[in-house]
């Protein structure tokens, strides 16, 4: 598998990556437009993604597309946005069946106005029986919020009797996320030139590896992708274990 500039060993695509959109206000901002125009063109970057994901063979695709912290916004841009999301639903939905996606979601939908969900829900049925990309939107999605209430699932099962506590692990509490059968990402991409996680995927992203990109979501493009996906590639997982350890044996999976 080649591009012009980073070739690609397509034995070692990731089979999960997630990306923090970030960079729509100050793209809009660099040419002198509104911040809801910079959401528009970060529309038109969601449609080229998904298709060169779909195209490498990427297994699932997840992108922060509003945070809990998003509702804080001033309300003509989270109206701005959640119409955007909807739109941009309705007008794809067609292409994402074509193309074998399937559509998944994570968040608090309650806090979804209520024409927004429904879209969003019936995109989820109409691509149901895609069996290609998975791409899971973040809609009103913390991770901090998503690992509390696995907890307190957790907790009222011990405390009716239902588990015992010392025996809870791991996987129980990844089974108890919104994540559930999802699994973790290998590579997370943020676009926007910031380094921090932004309350996403924190528990998932235990091991991901991480590019951080200057470019601004709406510049986002397929080279760009295709060089984060390169980057990943040179990097060697080491999951706590040391280089020898590594090479001595295969790979964990899901790398
Ligand atoms: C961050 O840029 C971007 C968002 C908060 C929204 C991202 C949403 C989209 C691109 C639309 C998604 C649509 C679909 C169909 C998934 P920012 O506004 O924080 O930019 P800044 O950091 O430059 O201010």
């Amino acid at each position: 598998m080649t591009t012009d500039n980073y070739p690609l060993d397509p034995s070692r695509i990731p089979s999960h990556i997630a990306i923090i959109m970030d960079g729509n206000g100050r793209w809009a901002r660099s040419c002198g437009r509104e911040r809801t125009e910079g959401h528009v063109a970060g529309v038109n970057t969601v449609r080229r993604i998904t298709e060169s994901a779909s195209r490498l063979g990427v297994k699932y695709l997840t992108l922060y597309a509003f945070s809990t912290e998003n509702w804080g916004r001033p309300r003509a841009e989270v109206d701005a946005l959640m119409h955007l999301i909807s739109m941009a639903i309705e007008r794809e939905t067609p292409d994402l069946i074509r193309n074998n996606v399937r559509l998944g979601l994570i968040g608090d939908m309650q806090r979804v106005p209520d024409d927004v969900r429904r879209r969003l829900e019936k995109c989820v049925a109409d691509t149901s029986s895609s069996t290609g990309l998975n791409l899971i939107l973040a809609i009103s999605y913390s991770s901090r919020v998503e690992i509390t209430a696995a907890c307190r699932r957790l907790a009222a099962l011990a405390a009716a009797g239902r588990i015992d506590p010392s025996a809870i692990g791991e996987d129980d509490i990844s089974a108890n996320l919104m994540t559930a059968g999802i699994p973790d990402p290998d590579l997370l991409i943020r676009t926007g030139g910031d380094s921090r996680l932004s309350n996403f995927l924190l528990w998932q992203a235990a091991y991901t590896e991480i590019v951080i990109e200057h470019a601004f979501w709406p510049d986002f493009d397929e080279a760009l992708f295709v060089k984060a996906i390169a980057d990943y590639q040179r990097r060697e997982r080491r999951y706590g274990l040391t280089s020898e350890q590594v090479s001595d044996s295969s790979e964990p999976s899901g790398t």
